[in-house]
């Protein structure tokens, strides 16, 4: 892989994310490109000067190519491959955060607290029960940290697992912040309440959502290809087992 064919690669998917290409042939281009250029010419929009936020207009041809990867890896993979188990996880966390959202919605339209509004408690309970499954995925985020980043790395994908690591920063004291808001003994001003709950659901509902769908679509099937060597496998296997896995992780649930 040149470095000019990936200096071309970057100017045909800064034109895509522009809507300077056709649908048609964007879906040409992006359906026959890998993974790894599809990563690397990103990384290479980066070092441009690019910001991370502007990669995110991806068109959706783009996505309608990147959503069939995220099956295909499944299938290529199977249970108890990390990758699997990384995605499986993405698709709970998707679950608890539509929960969460409905549960949000609920709290956000009463005008008032009220111990007899059965409602309104299961709802906040909902929502108790889904921060404390999202500062759980610590441990999912510590798994892509310390075994899967660190080797994709090693085959020089870096710029897509640095942005990975600054947005799991970025979203770990919002996760402990809903978790501590829900969490108190007693709400002691209603509105005031809302309004940090409607700020923090939003910002994780967005941000959460679109740092599992690159990560989906973009660096775990980047990792698959990279990594090539079944040895290099079983490495991250071993080490994601000594980090461990959520209480929500498909094959690990704990009662
Ligand atoms: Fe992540
Ligand atoms: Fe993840």
């Amino acid at each position: 892989m040149s470095v000019e064919h990936i200096d071309k690669l970057a100017d045909v998917l800064l034109a895509i994310n522009k809507g300077e290409v056709s649908e048609e042939e964007a879906g040409r281009v992006l359906g026959g490109i890998s993974e790894v250029e599809l990563s690397l010419a990103e990384q290479r929009l980066l070092e441009r000067g690019v910001k991370p936020e502007e990669l995110r207009g991806l068109c959706a041809v783009h996505l309608q190519v990147l959503n069939k990867e995220v099956e295909d890896l499944k299938k290529k993979t199977g249970p108890g491959h990390p990758l699997y188990t990384l995605v499986s996880e993405h698709d709970r966390i998707l679950g608890f955060l539509e929960t969460l959202d409905k549960a949000a919605k609920l709290v956000l339209s009463r005008p008032a607290y009220a111990e007899s509004d059965h409602q309104l408690r299961a709802a906040l309970d909902d929502i108790k029960n889904v921060a404390y499954h999202l500062v759980e995925t610590e441990k999912h985020h510590a798994r892509e940290e310390e075994a899967l980043f660190p080797a994709m790395e090693a085959k020089g994908i870096t710029g897509p697992t640095r942005i990975m690591r600054l947005e799991h920063d970025d979203l770990r004291p919002r996760k402990k912040a809903l978790y501590e808001l829900i969490s108190r003994a007693r709400i002691e001003d209603f509105e005031e309440f809302k309004k940090t709950l409607s700020e923090i659901v939003s910002y994780i509902g967005f941000n959460l959502r679109d740092h599992i769908f690159k990560e989906n679509t973009i660096l775990y099937p980047a990792a698959y290809k990279a990594i090539v060597e079944p040895e290099t496998w079983d490495e991250i296997k071993a080490r994601s087992d000594e980090i461990g896995y959520c209480c929500f992780t498909p094959g690990h649930e704990v009662a």
